[in-house]
């Protein structure tokens, strides 16, 4: 399973790819916004920090303006960034064509099964449904990778499932038990899932013990 970083932050990216275990970053506006920082230059560095995709989002609302947006990142960015597209009627069009031209897309903000199908039909090579946003609703976003999951089990589908909008470790592990191909988080999820107080407590008293070893000289 592939585990992205969902953030423009480069020294929260750095520290993640130091663990060795960063498939891949994504960005969307508000993350661009929330850096502070130039949207090309950002994504630049973020893609020589880590060597996976590196989700770059078009902003414009029809097809030809999606595309000529893309084509421009393409030309202008490394190899490793990928285009990220809305889930909309325009975006699927684009991903099409994107398709066509072997350029990788995730399209995002897919909230039914319906239209993560219709999005890996038109060539999507990520789909990123939204399983935070879902539950904001008061609904199970995690119902919704279940669908997703069941749906690409009865069809030879080769778009990956991006899991996004992930909110707390539960949500990855039960996205790891669905068979999800990747998740999207934030750094403090990865920190989460890294933690657990019996590890830490576990250490203090080996710790602690070596102290003694060293303190009777057996070192
Ligand atoms: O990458 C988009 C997605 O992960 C957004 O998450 O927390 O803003 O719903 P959130």
């Amino acid at each position: 399973m592939e585990f992205f970083l969902d953030t423009a932050d480069v020294d929260e990216i750095r520290e993640i790819a130091a663990w060795g275990i960063l498939d891949g970053v994504t960005t969307n506006p508000s993350l661009i916004k929330k850096s502070g920082r130039d949207f090309k230059e950002v994504v630049r560095e973020i893609a020589g920090i880590c060597s996976g995709p590196i989700s770059a989002e078009v902003t414009a609302m029809d097809t030809d303006g999606m595309i000529a947006q893309g084509l421009a990142l393409k030309a202008d960015l490394p190899d490793n960034v990928i285009i990220k597209i809305p889930c909309t009627a325009e975006g699927l069009a684009a991903t099409n064509v994107f398709n066509e031209k072997g350029i990788d897309t995730n399209v995002t903000l897919v909230f039914s099964a319906a239209q993560a199908l219709m999005a890996a039909k038109a060539g999507a090579t990520y789909v990123s449904p939204f399983i935070g946003r879902i539950d904001d609703t008061g609904h199970d976003g995690m119902n919704l990778i279940a669908e997703i999951m069941e749906v690409w089990a009865s069809y030879d589908i080769s778009t990956k499932v991006l899991a996004a909008s992930i909110r707390h470790p539960t949500h990855v592990l039960q996205c790891i038990q669905l068979g999800a191909h990747t998740a999207t988080m934030p750094a403090k999820i990865f920190r989460q899932l890294m933690k657990h107080p019996l590890t830490d407590k576990g250490l203090e008293g080996f710790m602690k013990d070596w102290a003694a070893v060293e303190a009777a000289g057996n070192a």
